[in-house]
């Protein structure tokens, strides 16, 4: 099967996201019944952000998977969880854990305009559609309060990479800074931002020495390189 880079579609039609609500978001979680990302990172940086603790605060996981890190999230915060995801499994498992869960695409997302104080994807944008990338952050704009929170971590290219994804044939993954969605903008700014090696330790390096020093042999393991950002959204005006 040929993907068209272009139309953001495999051949036989069918977007990615058609694909995951179809069944690999199912298959993905029933890989990974427990989670399998680790988020030890993502995790910190969001538990250092000047944010209340409390019900008040309604956090977002666009592509929550089996909802462990919004679980993790309750106990330390308290916070009012919501998570989404193309796996209806997936879903009904958060919604036992007591999280307000929904099936559905980080595209076109079922929630009031200004809901959420702090949006997160993590290890979700790197499935979804290119051509929906624009519509993403639209949603995300949309459904975000002023003075809220986005944050994403991701897979790690400082330039656009396609990759097969190698549990379905016909889909790519891409890597991408994909907080560059948001901070073009004038309502955003980046608040904290790591590239790290998911090899675990060493790399705690700023962007631009990465960018501008990368040897041969970074560029080969860069590959496992994630990149941890959480951008704060204040409206102008
Ligand atoms: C690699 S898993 C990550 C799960 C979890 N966020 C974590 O960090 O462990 C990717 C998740 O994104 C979901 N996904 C795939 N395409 C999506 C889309 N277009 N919108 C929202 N979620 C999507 C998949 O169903 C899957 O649960």
């Amino acid at each position: 099967m040929i993907w068209t880079r272009d139309l953001g579609k495999s051949m036989n039609n069918k977007s990615q996201k058609q694909i995951f609500l179809e069944g690999e978001g199912d298959a993905w979680h029933k890989r990974n019944p427990e989670g399998s990302f680790n988020n030890n990172h993502l995790y910190s940086q969001i538990l250092s952000l000047p944010i209340k603790s409390g019900k008040d605060i309604k956090i977002l996981d666009i592509g929550c998977g089996t909802g462990t890190f919004l679980q993790l999230l309750k106990k330390e915060k308290g916070w009012d969880l919501y998570g989404l995801d193309p796996s209806s499994l997936s879903i009904e498992k958060t919604k036992k854990m007591g999280i307000n869960g929904f099936t559905g695409t980080a595209d076109s997302l079922p929630f009031d305009d200004n809901s959420f104080d702090i949006l997160l994807y993590s290890f979700c944008l790197y499935l979804c559609d290119n051509n929906d990338l624009f519509k993403i952050a639209s949603e995300a704009h949309r459904v975000t309060k002023n003075k809220s929170w986005i944050s994403i971590v991701d897979f790690w290219s400082g330039s656009h990479k396609f990759v097969p994804y190698h549990h379905k044939e016909g889909v790519y993954t891409h890597k991408f800074e994909f907080f560059k969605l948001f901070s073009w903008h004038n309502s955003y700014e980046v608040f904290q931002n790591e590239i790290r090696d998911s090899d675990k330790v060493s790399y705690k390096v700023i962007k631009d020495e990465i960018k501008n020093n990368l040897s041969p042999n970074d560029k080969k393991n860069s590959n496992n390189w994630i990149n941890i950002t959480t951008l704060r959204r204040n409206d102008l005006n």
